[in-house]
């Protein structure tokens, strides 16, 4: 994909969101040990976490939950979290610190150019989208962050037999999701249409709105096939 066209159209709107002293104060203390600054060059995770456990991405994961929870249950997996939503970042990063995870390193910038430059191909064992932004509106539907450009690029990032998560509020995206990811050789839904809700995946703040307006939760997993290379 040529980098002009990955521009065109972002699936998010930078929200401004007022930053608490915690949030702020992470930022300036924490980014230096636990942020990765966007670079066009790729990362080595074997350096960055020095050991060679399996690799976990997280785009945007909002203010953080499911990133230190799951992490906080696997310390023997790295997982690297992609989100532009700078308090949810200072968020994260306060609680990587309380809770002392060595764990988690986090990227602030689109997730679509760090994927593009820094993340190495065949090196991601599993990827989490938990409640991208529906943009429910016909108008903004080229906004969604799942679409075929997107999963072109992240296919190769992962390992053969590593998996794709994602879960969302808002049934027609996750009808859309669904035929996006079918479109693909590389990928097999794991369960016949929708996944049952994997117990591991800990509740986030926007499932709990989706929840609250009475939204039927939607769990996909597809699997990236063996391709034997
Ligand atoms: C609806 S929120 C869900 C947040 C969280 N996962 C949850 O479930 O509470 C979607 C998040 O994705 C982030 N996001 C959207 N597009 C992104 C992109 N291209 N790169 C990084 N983050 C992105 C937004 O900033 C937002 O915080």
């Amino acid at each position: 994909m040529n980098s002009d066209k990955r521009r065109e159209i972002k699936s998010f709107v930078k929200r401004k969101g007022r930053m608490s002293k915690l949030q702020i104060n992470a930022l300036r203390n924490l980014s230096g040990i636990f942020s990765i600054p966007f670079q066009e060059k790729l990362i080595s995770f074997h350096k960055i976490f020095q050991n060679k456990n399996n690799t976990f991405l997280e785009i945007g994961f909002g203010m953080g939950q499911a990133t230190v929870e799951i992490a906080e249950k696997n310390p023997d997996k790295n997982y690297i979290g992609i989100e532009v939503h700078t308090p949810g970042v200072g968020k994260l990063l306060s609680e990587i610190e309380l809770r002392e995870l060595k764990n988690i390193r986090v990227i602030e910038y689109d997730a679509v150019e760090v994927i593009h430059h820094m993340i190495p191909d065949n090196s991601l064992q599993g990827v989490h989208i938990f409640f991208p932004d529906p943009w429910p509106k016909k108008k903004h539907h080229k906004r969604r962050l799942i679409k075929d450009s997107f999963i072109r690029l992240l296919i190769p990032k992962i390992k053969d037999e590593g998996y794709l998560y994602i879960a969302t509020d808002w049934e027609p995206y996750a009808e859309w999701i669904v035929e996006t990811l079918g479109r693909f050789n590389e990928l097999a839904n794991k369960y016949d249409l929708y996944a049952e809700h994997i117990p591991w995946r800990p509740v986030t703040a926007f499932e709990k709105k989706g929840k609250n307006k009475n939204h039927l939760i939607r769990d996909i997993w597809f699997d990236k096939k063996k391709t034997g290379l």
